[in-house]
């Protein structure tokens, strides 16, 4: 080889080597070159995913913010598909706290088509059963797991149940809206080692924040929507009851208050059919008065002794009976109240009427659906029931006073009829006389226009218009002859001694007039008073003209009794002095049209 070849070669191989060795550097920045191209579109796709959830997010709050309640449910599902497509996770669930915080619901889920779940999830789990996760997320921290194998049992008591869905990872985020937890959001991921992506925790938080302000504010209207029905019921209710209070205390026809009692028990309480028994104290037997939703009819024979069936157990005990499901009774116990038997009822309830601490009756309420009674439902059949009570001892308070008034009233009128006889007999020797004036003078005086009310004292005055002349002595009184000045003066006092006499006796003051005015005259000259024209009451100028007609036509100790047509003569001539010519042309009248006392002259 010539040095100039070997020369060559050598130029040749170390040009070779060199071309070589550019090219494996070539090479190498190429793979270089494309590494970093290739993270750097990492970058940019993990920017844009980001860019894209942090803008889904807002989308999310804006949209719960001025969300109706009723498209609330529809909005979360969708927050929990975009948080589980952001991060990667396969199921996303959203836990809620129930009210009473004692268990959590789950409120939503949703699921990777890929994942096969096992039948239904459960509707309601214990708060015990997630005390690990709740323990932890009271401290708002978010849980980050990336195998759940690295949990402790406590925290997983269906591990199997995961690992069966592959589930292996598992990020969980207080719901929490002004420090108060409302439940957690739970994403799980199929990725054995999938780190949760730090940067996407604070989004998530972010929308676990947002979900418990629109819980919260759903919750809250939910809870305004109830208390305002709760409250309008309330309202109704005690409308009503006013109502039924009104017309006990106006005293209107019970059969009208209790009719209005028995159509609120059935409206606000729910009962198909409402009647009332009444206690009989002698006999100790309750009996149907009232009914509303059963024929009267039907029960209106039946009575049922105290402690027999359900209203009779009330009377008995005047405690509230009832059955709230009457199938839960088997057949051969199951009260048969006579009320219960005339339909086809699944409940009932009894409660005892009770006035000033004694029972009156019952209060019998039959349902055609099973009930499950609350304390607002109890307190209101109490007191509709103790309303009830009052409107029967009221309406026999008072229909019993009104009987003790009669009574008493015919006793009094019996006993002012016996002293009038007794005065008859002591100054004429006969009776009857009395009688016959006192009709003689209500008739002229309701011819006169005196008010119907009024005549019960007219006649009552005029039997005992003279009374006074108890207090005369026989030897006046019964003079065969004219009376000496003295003897007169004694005698005129019987219109004093009758005021004095009557005046004390509350019942008769209304009928004072007569005995105590009949000897006055039309023109000031009578006694005791000397009144004169209208200021001597009516009935006593109607008495006067009645009572000189009598004494003229029967006979007295000192002369015999004059002639009827005489009489009239006599007193025709003293209307206008002695008498009210009105007064006597009534009379005529009366006398004229009907007759009286003719007889008796
Ligand atoms: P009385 O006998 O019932 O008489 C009632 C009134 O009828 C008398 O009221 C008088 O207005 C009238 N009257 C009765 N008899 C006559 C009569 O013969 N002539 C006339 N013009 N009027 C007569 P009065 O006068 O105030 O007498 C009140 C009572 O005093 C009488 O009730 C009678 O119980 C007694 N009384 C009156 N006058 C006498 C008398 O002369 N002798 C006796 N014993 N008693 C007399
Ligand atoms: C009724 O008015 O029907 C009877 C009421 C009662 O005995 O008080
Ligand atoms: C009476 O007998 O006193 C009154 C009779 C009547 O009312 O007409
Ligand atoms: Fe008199």
């Amino acid at each position: 080889m010539s040095p100039l070849s070997r020369l060559a070669r050598r130029w040749n191989e170390g040009l070779e080597r060199r071309v070589r060795e550019r090219t494996e550097e070539l090479h190498r920045l190429n793979l270089e070159l494309e590494a970093e191209i290739g993270e750097r579109r990492c970058i940019e796709d993990s920017l844009r995913r980001r860019a894209a959830f942090e803008q889904e997010i807002a989308a999310l709050f804006a949209n719960f913010i001025n969300l109706p309640s009723h498209k609330l449910d529809q909005e979360i599902a969708r927050a929990l598909e975009v948080l589980a497509r952001h991060t990667g996770a396969d199921v996303s669930v959203l836990w809620e706290l129930t009210e009473d915080g004692g268990a959590l619901a789950m409120r939503h889920q949703w699921v990777n088509e890929d994942i096969a779940l096992p039948g239904e999830p459960r509707e309601l789990y214990p708060v015990k059963l997630y005390g690990w996760w709740m323990d932890r997320l009271r401290s708002f921290e978010p849980i980050l797991v990336s195998c759940i194998d690295e949990l402790p049992d406590e925290a997983m008591a269906e591990r199997a149940a995961f690992r069966a869905l592959g589930l292996r990872s598992v990020m969980a985020v207080p719901v929490a809206s002004r420090g108060w937890l409302k439940g957690f959001l739970a994403l799980w991921a199929i990725r054995a080692t999938a780190q949760w992506e730090e940067d996407d925790v604070p989004l998530v938080r972010l929308a676990g924040e947002a979900l418990a302000s629109a819980l919260e504010r759903q919750r809250s209207e939910q809870q305004v929507r109830r208390l305002n029905s709760l409250l309008e019921k309330r309202i109704q209710r005690l409308n009503a009851l006013r109502q039924i209070d009104i017309c006990i205390a106006t005293g209107m026809d019970l059969h009208i208050s209790m009719g209005m009692l028995l159509s609120q028990a059935r409206e606000q309480l729910g009962a198909a059919s409402a009647v009332v028994l009444l206690l009989d104290e002698e006999s100790q037997t309750l009996g149907y008065t009232f009914s509303e939703g059963v024929p009267l009819q039907s029960l209106e024979q039946t009575r049922l002794k105290v402690g027999e069936q359900f209203p009779g157990q009330a009377a008995l005990t005047g405690e509230i009976i009832r059955v709230d499901d009457l199938e839960t009774l088997p057949q051969k116990s199951r009260p048969r109240s006579p009320a219960l038997l005339c339909g086809e009822f699944r409940a009932c309830c009894a409660a005892p009427l009770k006035a000033r601490g004694t029972v009156k009756g019952a209060l019998e309420l039959l349902f055609e659906e099973p009930i499950s009674p609350d304390r607002e439902w109890l307190d209101y059949l109490a007191m509709l029931a103790s309303l009830a009570g009052i409107a029967i001892d009221s309406h026999r308070l008072v229909s019993d006073l009104q009987q003790t008034n009669r009574e008493l009233i015919a006793a009094y009128d019996a006993t002012i009829e016996g002293w009038s006889r007794a005065l008859d007999l002591r100054d004429r020797a006969t009776w009857g006389h009395s009688d016959r004036v006192a009709s003689l003078t209500v008739r002229v005086a309701r011819r006169l226009g005196v008010p119907e009310e009024d005549l019960v004292h007219i006649r009552r005055g005029a039997l005992l218009h003279d009374i006074g002349k108890m207090a005369t002595p026989d030897t006046i009184l019964l003079k065969p002859g004219k009376l000496t000045e003295e003897e007169r003066a004694i005698m005129e006092q019987h219109t004093t001694h009758a005021y004095e006499m009557l005046s004390p006796i509350e019942f008769l003051r209304p009928a004072l007039d007569i005995p105590f005015c009949h000897h006055e005259r039309w023109d000031g000259s009578g006694y005791p008073r000397g009144l004169k024209g209208e200021e001597i009451p009516l009935g006593a100028r109607v008495f006067a003209v009645v009572d000189v007609f009598d004494a003229l036509t029967s006979d007295r100790p000192y002369r015999s009794g004059w002639s009827r047509d005489r009489a009239l003569e006599h007193i025709c001539g003293l209307a206008g002095s002695h008498f009210d010519p009105r007064v006597v042309e009534a009379f005529m009248q009366e006398l004229l049209e009907h007759g009286g006392l003719c007889e008796a002259a």
